[in-house]
């Protein structure tokens, strides 16, 4: 992989003052980039801004915004290309949870409206803010104009019924992910990732309270532990690569094997190719 790919562009990182957003971020800065950070948690956004500063030397640029509300997304993207040359790199990974182990038929309608704003028609309105300022961009010696990563979940991949419009949330995420690939071809890369069980901000920060769902879901992991936030930044840091530049509308599960959405073995005996 070329050394500090990131060296001269500007990265947005939605969701940027924890979990996997706060990761990110380091890793970004230290590939070079210049970043926005955007979040609601106005302390932990300035502290996590003020902490990858020092790590690294980079321009940290904390942009509170809710993703979910028009009118602040398109002001947070204006000021976003005022503050960095260019926006290279979109990571759309805000996100919430609500209402765990209500069955969809249970769901309140209050929820189902907050999760599918902040969830879905959030990471809608980033990219819709972005993609044009962002496929006019040129760099030298690079084939794309930018590339935008998408944050789903396993749980788009396979619903998981005691997180009902959640699920819906990541499965609209990754059909989001494959139309924008679609329309912003060839200029802009999109994909999608779909982390599994990775204790962060959504989880409280409470690795027992996690365990405590997928003991309920009995959840079975492959590679025998839960994911770390490192698992995702060094998927994130490929398709913000060079590496990735021929990979478009995909969704990248990071989950240990836990999705099991192969088809069974059996099958492919009746497959003709
Ligand atoms: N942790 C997991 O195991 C897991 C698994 C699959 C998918 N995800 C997804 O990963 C993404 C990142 O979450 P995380 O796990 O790092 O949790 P996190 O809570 O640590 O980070 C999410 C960040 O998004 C911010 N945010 C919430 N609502 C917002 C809004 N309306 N506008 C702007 N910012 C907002 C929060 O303040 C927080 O800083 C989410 O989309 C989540 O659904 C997480």
């Amino acid at each position: 992989m070329v050394e500090k790919f990131l060296e001269g562009k500007g990265a947005l990182i939605t969701g940027g003052a924890s979990g996997f957003g706060r990761g990110v971020a380091y890793a970004f800065a230290e590939q070079g980039a210049n970043l926005v950070l955007v979040d609601i948690n106005q302390q932990l956004l300035e502290d996590t801004a003020e902490k990858i500063r020092k790590k690294t030397g980079r321009t940290v640029i904390p942009l509170i915004c809710d993703v979910s509300k028009s009118d602040q997304v398109e002001a947070m993207a204006k000021q976003a290309f005022k503050e960095l040359e260019n926006v290279f790199v979109l990571f759309n990974n805000a996100g919430i949870g609500v209402s765990y182990g209500r069955n969809i038929c249970r769901v309140k309608e209050d929820d189902w409206d907050r999760i599918m704003d902040v969830n879905l028609k959030g990471q809608w309105l980033v990219a819709k803010s972005l993609w044009r300022k962002m496929k006019a961009q040129k760099f030298e010696g690079e084939e794309l104009a930018g590339r935008m990563i998408n944050t789903a979940s396993t749980a788009g991949m396979v619903v998981d019924p005691m997180i009902p419009a959640y699920s819906i949330t990541k499965a609209g995420i990754i059909a989001l992910t494959q139309l924008l690939a679609k329309s912003l071809a060839p200029n802009i890369t999109v994909n999608s990732i779909a982390p599994g069980f990775h204790v962060t901000g959504v989880y409280l920060d409470d690795e027992e309270a996690m365990r405590v769902t997928m003991r309920d879901g009995k959840v079975k992991i492959p590679q025998v532990r839960i994911g770390t936030v490192e698992d995702v930044v060094n998927v994130v840091v490929f398709l913000a690569s060079p590496a990735s530049n021929y990979i478009t509308g995909h969704c990248f599960p990071i989950d240990g094997g836990t999705a099991d959405v192969g088809v069974p073995p059996h099958k492919l005996k009746e497959v003709e190719y």
